[in-house]
């Protein structure tokens, strides 16, 4: 299907990329071709970093891929959506510089700049992902080998669309549901802080 377009309706134009990134629920568990997903990464990988540290770090899955249900089953039970997914991505980030291990207050920041960068590179692939907190961190850690020096960033859904036939009530609620951001005014302050109302 095409992308689906639940576009932000924003109050000034914004580029294209933007509009279009929405976090749905319905994915298809088609597999996505490999250049597509290491597309995604290159565009993560493009992403500005504090001293370019790069603290990035992602390992990802699709279904039959080696630890494929290992990532499903740390997820978090209201996101088991994410299941059906093509791939499953989980993200890391370097919690210390490479060249003087000193601590990199920056760390998280960076993966986050990354991470938009990635699902932002999704909607001219054709592609919808769904950034989650909801999953077991701390053992995701542990399974998967990841050295003690890398903090858990998110897990990433990434896949295609499956529309809304099938979904259940609930979802199909959560999907239809508007989407909404606080006023410019309430998080932008010329000069000085100002209290939101
Ligand atoms: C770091 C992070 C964690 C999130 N965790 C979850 C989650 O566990 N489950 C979920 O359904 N959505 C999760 N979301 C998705 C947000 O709810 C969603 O981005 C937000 O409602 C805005 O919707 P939009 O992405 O469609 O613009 C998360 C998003 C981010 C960036």
């Amino acid at each position: 299907m095409d992308y689906p377009h639940k576009k932000a309706t924003t109050n000034l134009p914004v580029i294209e990329p933007i509009l279009e990134r929405w976090s749905p629920l319905a994915f298809d568990p088609k597999p996505v071709e490999e250049e597509k997903i290491l597309t995604m990464f290159e565009a993560a990988r493009w992403a500005p970093s504090s001293y370019n540290e790069q603290p990035w770090r992602f390992i990802y899955a699709q279904k039959g891929d080696k630890n494929r249900e290992v990532l499903e089953s740390l997820l978090a039970e209201g996101n088991s959506w994410a299941k059906n997914a093509g791939v499953l991505v989980i993200s890391f980030a370097h919690k210390t510089f490479e060249l003087n291990g000193h601590p990199n207050h920056h760390y998280l920041h960076d993966l986050g700049a990354a991470s938009a960068y990635l699902v932002a590179q999704l909607p001219s692939l054709g592609l919808v992902g769904h950034q989650m907190s909801g999953y077991d961190a701390e053992s995701a850690n542990e399974v998967l080998g990841v050295p003690p020096d890398y903090g858990p960033g998110s897990m990433i859904a990434v896949g295609y669309y499956a529309g809304q036939d099938g979904i259940d009530a609930g979802m199909k609620e959560r999907e239809d549901a508007p989407r909404v951001r606080k006023d410019l005014h309430d998080i932008v302050f010329n000069g000085e802080w100002k209290a939101s109302r």
